[in-house]
């Protein structure tokens, strides 16, 4: 059978329009887990829910690599980067990112996270008013480049925007687009000449064992990665830490709307974890996720062709009424001994962390935003505006309508 069709000749301009909604709305009007699509002028496959993902993830017929739009290589992500990797170069490459990462190398990361926030609140509590979302982005970019062992002379407000101009010009398609394309130039140049010089220093200008030193140290197949591939790599790590102050943004947004959260993660540990959970399923910021197939393939009786383009929707997902119930209203109960199976939430991509291509950083993520929300939770208190509209989800990362500042910061004891 014929995967259902979306009616338009080209979707592009709906995608754009309709941003995060755009699989969800036409799933649901073709009652299916799956439609054709005509988007960059590419037949394109949208996914969504469970088992899409368990499909997408598992299938040997889909291919990353050539998959990801060039508007994303060019800012977010970068050419060379794991994202289009596949089969044992994949692996490898991974391995990279999972030996950075370990558990005590996360950690340490945490800590320095948690020491510059609060090394960050005396300001906060001299200001008149706090601009939280490019705070946090200060906050997490000092501690990233310190923990990666990025030298401290390098660190500077411009290379701070450039790693947010990554992340902001990917989705949109005017002025911003092209000054994330800039930012990724300039950025890639800074990564290249700093391993190249680490290189040049037979290894001992970078901290020993630092990840910028062991991504200028790694070799594929004996080789050492071209310095401009090595620089893409250090971004992957450098640039993602900085976005996880979005997911820090929108927890506390919630915490504004529904204040009895905010007592009840003062009082102790056992909701946070739900509570972060939570605002990663709503707030799935990363709103598709692409493949390729390789060959044509049949899912559920559906016929999928070659070259084809796929796109699983990590954003509509997360909200499918059949595993979600109310999977509209901010409930982080509903995580309270939820079994969650590699499949459900995709917030960071699903299957594996260490074989696939789900996010090496989900865990780090979930750590720092535990830590950002309990010290903001239990060592100041401030006033907060309540934004009750929803997010504008036709701009990535998704956004308010307007800056969320706090004001009239206090520490508490
Ligand atoms: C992959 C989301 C934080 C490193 C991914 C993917 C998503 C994602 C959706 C792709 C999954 C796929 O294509 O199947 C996010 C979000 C984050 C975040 C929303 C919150 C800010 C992090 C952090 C790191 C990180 C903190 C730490 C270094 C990576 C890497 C990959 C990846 C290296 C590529 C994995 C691969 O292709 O095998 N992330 N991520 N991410 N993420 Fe994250």
């Amino acid at each position: 059978m014929p995967v259902p069709r979306d009616s338009h000749l080209d979707s592009s301009f709906a995608l754009l329009r309709e941003g995060y909604d755009f699989i969800g709305i036409r799933c649901r009007r073709l009652r299916s887990p799956v439609f054709q699509s005509r988007i960059l002028l590419q037949r394109t496959y949208c996914l969504q829910g469970h088992d899409a993902a368990a499909m997408f993830y598992e299938n040997p017929n889909l291919s990353r690599v050539g998959a990801a739009p060039r508007m994303l290589v060019k800012t977010l992500f970068g050419a060379g980067a794991i994202q289009g990797m596949d089969g044992p170069a994949h692996r490898a490459r991974k391995a990279l990112f999972i030996e950075l990462l370990t558990r005590e190398s996360a950690a340490r990361l945490v800590e320095g996270v948690e020491q510059e926030l609060l090394d960050s609140l005396d300001a906060w509590v001299a200001a008149e008013s706090v601009d939280v979302l490019s705070e946090l982005q200060g906050v997490l970019y000092r501690a990233v480049n310190r923990w990666a062992g990025v030298p401290a002379e390098h660190l500077s407000a411009r290379h701070q925007a450039q790693l947010v101009a990554l992340i902001e010009g990917a989705g949109s398609a005017g002025l911003e687009h092209f000054r994330g394309r800039s930012a990724r130039k300039q950025a890639e140049r800074w990564g290249a000449e700093l391993i190249e010089a680490q290189r040049r220093a037979g290894g001992t200008l970078l901290p020993a064992d630092s990840p910028a030193a062991k991504i200028a140290a790694y070799r594929e197949n004996a080789e050492l990665l071209a310095p401009r591939v090595a620089a893409v790599e250090l971004l992957n790590v450098l640039r993602p830490i900085v976005a996880v102050a979005y997911f820090v943004l929108y927890g506390l947004v919630e915490l504004a709307r529904h204040p009895q959260w905010r007592e009840s993660l003062q009082e102790n540990d056992r909701l946070l974890l739900p509570f972060v959970q939570e605002v990663r399923r709503l707030y799935a910021f990363f709103p598709f996720t692409a493949a390729r197939v390789v060959n044509d393939f049949q899912w559920q009786g559906l016929e999928l062709k070659r070259g084809s383009r796929v796109l699983l929707d990590l954003y509509g997902s997360n909200r499918d009424p059949k595993v979600w119930p109310e999977p509209d209203r901010f409930h982080p109960p509903r995580f309270v001994d939820l079994p969650l199976d590699a499949y459900t939430l995709i917030s960071q991509g699903g299957g594996d962390h260490h074989t696939g291509h789900r996010c090496a950083g989900e865990w780090l993520t979930i750590d720092i935003m535990q830590t950002c929300l309990r010290v903001l939770c239990r060592r100041v208190r401030y006033q907060a505006p309540v934004i009750e509209e929803q997010p504008l989800r036709n701009c990535f990362p998704m956004k308010f309508s307007r800056r969320f500042e706090i004001s009239r910061v206090q520490w508490l004891v």
